[in-house]
C-alpha cells in the first residue's frame, strides 16, 4: 500500500544522476512534495495524476549513446512546467529540434555565470554567481522559442528557456550546495513557476498517512516485526496512532543482538509506549543453525533462514490479522524500482529476510515509502520515540553473527558484547559521536600470547570499528583520539575475561567493507 497524499507533487524523471535523490530533497526542503519517478514514464501515465511541474535529473549518459535513455515528446505538451537539469537539459534540446554538441572534455567545478535574458527562473538572483557544472555534452543551438537565460565563459547556454511554453534546461546543477542560488532557482521553479504551495511538512504528513492507514486497515489488525533500528519503531508509532491495540509488534531475539537490547526495547515499546509486543526468545535456535558454518554468506543465510521461520511461527498466533507492516523507506524504493542502472554485483546479501511461507498471507502495508531517512526520523521525533531509538546508529541484520568472524558459538558472542558495550560507552562521550556512522567491536579468530601479573594468557584479539559515512555506499575511518582508544582498550582488556590484545582498524571503504563479514 502506498500513503500518497493526494496533493500537488513535482515528479523528477530519473536519468542516473547522483544528485537525483538530492533534487528530491531540495524540493522537499521547500515543502513541496517530489517524487523520482524512472525515465520511462509516459505523458499519459502522468496525465491521471498531473503534477505541478516536472524535472528532468541529469546523468551519466550521452544523447548520442545507443540506447541512451530519452523522453516521452508528450511529457512537454502536457501544459505543466518542465526544468530539465545538465542531461535532462540537453535531451530536452535534442527532443525539441534543438543540437546537442558532443565533448569528450568535461567541464566540472565552479563556474561564473551571467544572467543574460534571464527570466522567471532567475528572479531576484544576482547578475553573476557561482554554479557547479559537471557535464561533457553541451547544447550547440537552442531549439524554436528558446532564448538564453544565461551564460557562462565556456557555455553560451549555461541556462535557457522558452518562457511560452514554461520550458526551462539548466546546464548546471542546482541542486548541489556549490551552487550559490541554486536553492533560489529551485524556488523560483516550484513556486514563481510551477504555483506550488509550500505546504508538505511532517505534521501534515502525519495527519495524512494516520487517515489513510485507518482507511486501508480498517478493523483488521496488523502485524509487524521490530527489529529496534530507526524504521521498524518509526512504523511502530505510526501505527499504534492509527490502530492502537489492533497492531501487534514481533521482536526476534535472534541471539546475535547488542548488550540489554531486548531489555532496551521491551522498555520503550511496551513499557513507555504501551504497545503489544511480543519478544520471540529464539537465540538457542540460531546457535544451532550457526554450528559449523564458517562463510559469512553461509551464515547470513542460516540467519535469514531462521528469521523467517520464527517470525512465520509468531505471526500464525494472529490469525486474523490481514497486514503485515514493513519499515520500506524511500531510498529503499528508489534503489529497487527506478535505477537505471542494471542489477549490480552482490558483496553481501543484505536482504535477510526471504519471503514468508505461503501460507501467510498478508496484504503489505508499508507507510514510510515516501519518506527519507531524515524525514522518518522527524515523524519518530513528532510521535514520542526518544532519540536513543531515533539517532541510534545502523545496526547489521544478522547482527554480531557478521561481527564474530568464522564459527559464531554463545560464548564468543557473550564475550563480544562485552567487549562492544564498552566500545559503545566510550564512543559516546566523545563529543562527536553524532557524526559517526557506526563504531563496534569485531571478534577475531585468532588467539595471541599476552602477560597479565605473572600469568601467560592465550586469548583472543578484538578489532575496533568506527567509521564515519554518509550512505555507508562508501567510509573512512574516524579519528577517534588516541585518548579514548587507550581507554577502551585497557578497558576491554581489563573487564573482559577472554580477550588480551585490541586492534584498530584503519582501512576505508572502498576497498575494505565497514562489518568484516
Ligand atoms: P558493508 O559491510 O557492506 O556495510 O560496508 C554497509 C552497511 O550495511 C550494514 N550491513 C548489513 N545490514 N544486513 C543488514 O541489514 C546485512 O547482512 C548487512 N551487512 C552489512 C552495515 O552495518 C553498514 O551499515
Amino acid at each position: 500500500m502506498n500513503e500518497k497524499p493526494a496533493k500537488q507533487r513535482i515528479v523528477i524523471l530519473n536519468y542516473g544522476s547522483q544528485y537525483t535523490q538530492l533534487i528530491a530533497r531540495r524540493v522537499r526542503e521547500q515543502h513541496v512534495y517530489s517524487e523520482i519517478l524512472p525515465f520511462t514514464v509516459t505523458a499519459e501515465a502522468l496525465r491521471r495524476d498531473l503534477p505541478k511541474g516536472i524535472i528532468l535529473s541529469g546523468g551519466p549518459d550521452s544523447v548520442f549513446d545507443e540506447g541512451a535513455p530519452g523522453v516521452d515528446p508528450g511529457i512537454f505538451r502536457l501544459g505543466v512546467p518542465v526544468l530539465g537539469i545538465c542531461y535532462g537539459m540537453q535531451l530536452m534540446c535534442h527532443t525539441l529540434g534543438g543540437t546537442v554538441r558532443h565533448s569528450d572534455r568535461r567541464e566540472y567545478g565552479k563556474t561564473e555565470i551571467s544572467v543574460t535574458e534571464g527570466g522567471a527562473l532567475f528572479a531576484g538572483l544576482p547578475e553573476r554567481s557561482v554554479v557547479w557544472m559537471s557535464h561533457g555534452d553541451a547544447v550547440a543551438e537552442i531549439p524554436q522559442g528558446f532564448a538564453a537565460a544565461a551564460e557562462s565563459e565556456n557555455c553560451p547556454y549555461a541556462a535557457i528557456s522558452d518562457e511560452g511554453r514554461r520550458l526551462y534546461a539548466l546546464q548546471f546543477h542546482p541542486e548541489v550546495v556549490h551552487t550559490e542560488f541554486g536553492n533560489k532557482i529551485i524556488a523560483n521553479f516550484l513556486f514563481e513557476i510551477c504555483g506550488c504551495k509550500a505546504d508538505w511538512n511532517m505534521d501534515t504528513w502525519i495527519a495524512d498517512t494516520v487517515r489513510g492507514l485507518r482507511e486501508t486497515i480498517g478493523d483488521d489488525e496488523v502485524v509487524l516485526g521490530l527489529s529496534g533500528g530507526v524504521d521498524s519503531s518509526v512504523v511502530a508509532v505510526l501505527l499504534d496512532k492509527a490502530i492502537g491495540p489492533r497492531l501487534h509488534c514481533i521482536f526476534v531475539d535472534n541471539g546475535l543482538l547488542r548488550h540489554n537490547e531486548v531489555e532496551t526495547v521491551e522498555g520503550m515499546f511496551r513499557s513507555k509506549l504501551g504497545l503489544d509486543l511480543h519478544v520471540a526468545r529464539a537465540a538457542q535456535r540460531f546457535y544451532s543453525a550457526l554450528r559449523g558454518v564458517e562463510d559469512p554468506e553461509g551464515k547470513r543465510k542460516a540467519i535469514g533462514r531462521e528469521f523467517v521461520s520464527v517470525f512465520a511461527e509468531e505471526a500464525r498466533r494472529f490469525k486474523d490479522c490481514k497486514f503485515l507492516a514493513q519499515g520500506t523507506i524511500y531510498p529503499d524504493v528508489i534503489e529497487s524500482s527506478s535505477s537505471p542502472d542494471g542489477p549490480s554485483q552482490t558483496i553481501k546479501s543484505h536482504h535477510n529476510v526471504g519471503g514468508l511461507p505461503p501460507d501467510l498471507k498478508f496484504t503489505l502495508v508499508e507507510p514510510l515509502r515516501d519518506l527519507f531517512k531524515d524525514e522518518v526520523r522527524s515523524v519518530g521525533r513528532i510521535l514520542g520515540l526518544d532519540s536513543e531509538f531515533l539517532d541510534r546508529q545502523p545496526f547489521p541484520g544478522p547482527g554480531l553473527g557478521v561481527r564474530i568472524l568464522g564459527e559464531v558459538t554463545e560464548d564468543k558472542v557473550r564475550l563480544l558484547r562485552q567487549a562492544d558495550v564498552r566500545v559503545q560507552e566510550e564512543m559516546r562521550k566523545l563529543p562527536d559521536y553524532k557524526s559517526i556512522w557506526q563504531s563496534f567491536a569485531v571478534l577475531l579468530p585468532c588467539r595471541s600470547v599476552g602477560v597479565m601479573g605473572d600469568q601467560r594468557t592465550y586469548e583472543y584479539t578484538c578489532a575496533i570499528r568506527s567509521v564515519n559515512s554518509i550512505d555507508a555506499m562508501t567510509a573512512d575511518w574516524t579519528r577517534i583520539p588516541y585518548d579514548t582508544l587507550a581507554t577502551i582498550s585497557s578497558r576491554i582488556i581489563n573487564e573482559v575475561r577472554g580477550i588480551n590484545r585490541v586492534v584498530y582498524d584503519i582501512s576505508s571503504k572502498p576497498p575494505a567493507t565497514i562489518e568484516w563479514e
